[in-house]
């Protein structure tokens, strides 16, 4: 284990496995359509490939979006911007935003606002993890992994300080390091 994380909570074949069980839910609910999934960058790119990859036979564009962070500011006042778009024309589409974590919830509901507008036929969330303690506007996600606590959380993707993607399981950052 990296000497920087506190706590395992998911290891490779869990995520495995999540993956697979979602990818199963998805398959079913839109058997013989076709479904674009928009994975929101960075954190996405590793839950993004092993989800796909269990989607072999489907129907799938898959793209990418990079989308702005409230930074320190209020994260209320926090305006989401899309800093790169897709160029999909979602319109009558089955449209699935692929999440890292949902932690307010403030990202997700603004992006959902804004792609709305492009009239997808449906418009569906799929997240990983799911930090519902931390969760300040309500927000249904339609596919979710795992909660897991209010914690600082890194790997399988997620960073601090863009470190930590790389890990292949999904843990507790220690304290010290992003209080120091
Ligand atoms: P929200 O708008 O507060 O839901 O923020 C969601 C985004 O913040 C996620 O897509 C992550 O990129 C980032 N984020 C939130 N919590 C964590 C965490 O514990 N570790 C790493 N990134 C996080
Ligand atoms: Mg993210």
């Amino acid at each position: 284990m990296h000497k920087d994380i506190e706590e395992i909570l998911l290891d490779r074949i869990e995520i495995e496995k999540i993956a697979r069980d979602l990818a199963g839910k998805i398959r079913k609910k839109y058997e013989g359509q076709e479904v674009v999934f928009l994975g929101i960058l960075k954190g996405c790119f590793v839950f993004l490939a092993d989800l796909t990859r269990e989607l072999s036979l489907m129907d799938l564009k898959i793209d990418f979006l990079l989308v702005s962070s409230y930074g320190n500011e209020s994260k209320s006042s926090g305006e989401v911007k899309i800093l790169w778009d897709t160029n999909i024309d979602l319109k009558n589409k089955n449209v699935i935003i692929v999440e890292d974590i949902v932690d307010t919830g403030y990202t997700l509901s603004k992006l959902v606002e804004i792609l709305q507008k492009r009239e997808p036929a449906s418009l569906g969330i799929c997240a990983l993890l799911d930090k519902t303690k931390a969760r300040e506007v309500e927000i249904k996600i339609d596919y979710v992994g795992r909660e897991v606590p209010n914690k600082f959380i890194v790997g399988c993707g997620l960073d601090y300080a863009e470190k930590y993607r790389q890990l292949p399981y999904v843990g507790i950052l220690k304290k010290e390091i992003y209080e120091k």
